[in-house]
């Protein structure tokens, strides 16, 4: 791993530029706010810009289970029930899930074997759950509270901007 400089690809040194990528997720709204285009292109741009994730992309509420949407990374499975797995249970929970081991966290549902750490999201308007953002890396523990931070400010951007779902 060479030096990393300053700013590239969205990060200062190292670390994600959240209020620049945020930047970038309000310019996708702004063009179009339908979920598709959104969703395809947030997942896109954080695939981009996270350093060592693995798969990253979004779940959608439909028919009270949750439903693959737009995302980056390898086949993943299609529905996923209510308290199920960390997505399931951060849509029970209305709580965002940051697991440091996905090994370690009891019916987790493994998409991609080489994933070790988690975070799952939910994007909420009010008290309804109507998706999640969910990401995985290779790394145990890769998601900060700073992380945890900066992508909870995007799924509440999305949950007030983000139209058709
Ligand atoms: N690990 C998730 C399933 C989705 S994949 O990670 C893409 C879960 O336990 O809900």
């Amino acid at each position: 791993m060479g030096h990393k400089k300053m700013h590239e690809k969205g990060r200062i040194k190292d670390k994600m530029d959240y209020k620049l990528v945020t930047e970038q997720v309000k310019a996708l709204l702004d063009a179009d706010s339908h979920y598709m285009p959104v969703m395809s292109n947030v997942s896109a741009l954080l695939m981009e810009y996270m350093e060592d994730i693995n798969w990253v992309g979004f779940y959608i509420m439909r028919d009270g289970r949750l439903v693959v949407g737009p995302f980056q990374g390898k086949v993943a499975c299609i529905h996923i029930e209510i308290g199920k797995g960390v997505c399931g249970t951060a849509v029970q929970k209305k709580a965002v899930i940051r697991v440091e081991n996905v090994h370690d966290f009891p019916g987790h549902i493994a998409c991609d074997s080489a994933s070790n750490s988690e975070i799952v999201l939910p994007i909420q308007r009010g008290e309804e759950v109507v998706g999640v953002l969910d990401i995985d890396s290779p790394l145990p523990g890769r998601f900060t509270p700073e992380d945890e931070d900066g992508l909870k400010k995007i799924a509440d951007l999305l949950a007030r901007e983000m139209s058709a779902l």
